[in-house]
């Protein structure tokens, strides 16, 4: 197996086109020099590059998963911008936002996934819920999925709130065996029967050289933050929460089985 993980692209943004205010952070449509629209995620929004790297991680593992998740890019943001927007908080976002943000491929025509229309089979359901157990990811509840349905496919957005240890960072090695109780929300639980079965084919996916060259995405400007050491060692520390996550995963297994026992 190719374990080589495919680069990601880079982008420049070329013009800031709309919000999206449904969420805190206030990403945007906007358009690149590649002529497509991208929803970009600000370095300078509340949670800063964490996000971006949380969004990153994230969404690549979801992919290797086999999972649909929009493609990530790299989005360039120049000194230029933000001159002539005339809102002054998305001129203020754009300003701290300067240099390298993170953007997804906009799915135009998409719809928020609604698990009362929509039902997903127990495989892919059961995925999500072990992707979202492993990366201690709050924001797929029924309130706010996070998923789009694109040409009646369902695909997964939205990754930022994932490796919350990251906050605090120096406590990581608790954080990675800890079972992960916010799992009672998630929106597809109910449906998710197959969770065993998902953490074999989740552990035999996500290898440690596959995990490896995931982490290794982060660019080194997002690790610029030197209590943490430097960019190489903040990514050891990524990929050893990981790895020690997978392998504690019956911890985070139970809990999950447990949260489902309660609800079905
Ligand atoms: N790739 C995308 N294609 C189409 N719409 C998107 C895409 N990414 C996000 N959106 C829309 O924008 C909203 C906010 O984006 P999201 O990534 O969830 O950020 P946040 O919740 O942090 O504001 C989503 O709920 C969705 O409606
Ligand atoms: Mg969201």
């Amino acid at each position: 197996m190719n374990d080589k993980h495919k680069q990601i692209r880079t982008v420049n943004v070329t013009r800031y086109v709309t919000p999206l205010r449904e969420g805190g952070s206030l990403p945007a449509i906007t358009e690149a020099d590649d002529d497509f629209l991208y929803v970009l995620k600000f370095r300078g929004a509340g949670q800063g590059v964490k996000a971006l790297i949380a969004e990153l991680i994230g969404g690549e593992i979801a992919r290797a998963l086999g999972l649909k998740v929009p493609e990530i890019v790299f989005a360039r943001l120049d000194e230029s911008y933000g001159r002539t927007e005339p809102d002054e908080e998305i001129q203020d976002l754009l300003k701290a936002s300067i240099g390298l943000n993170l953007a997804n491929h906009y799915l135009s025509g998409s719809i928020t996934f609604d698990p009362t229309t929509t039902v997903v089979e127990p495989g892919p359901a059961s995925i999500i819920v072990w992707l979202d157990s492993l990366l201690t990811n709050v924001d797929r509840t029924a309130r706010n999925t996070n998923m789009l349905m694109w040409y009646r496919e369902l695909w997964l957005i939205d990754h930022g709130a994932s490796l919350y240890f990251h906050h605090t960072w120096d406590n990581w090695k608790a954080f990675a065996t800890r079972p992960f109780e916010q799992i009672k929300d998630h929106v597809l639980l109910p449906q998710a029967s197959e969770i065993e079965q998902a953490d074999i084919t989740g552990k035999s996916i996500l290898t440690a050289s596959k995990l490896k060259s995931i982490i290794s995405l982060i660019p080194d400007v997002w690790l610029s933050n030197e209590a943490q050491g430097t960019p190489e060692e903040q990514r050891e520390v990524y990929y050893q929460f990981l790895n020690t996550r997978l392998a504690a995963s019956e911890v985070f297994i139970k809990a999950a089985l447990h949260a489902r026992q309660a609800i079905i």
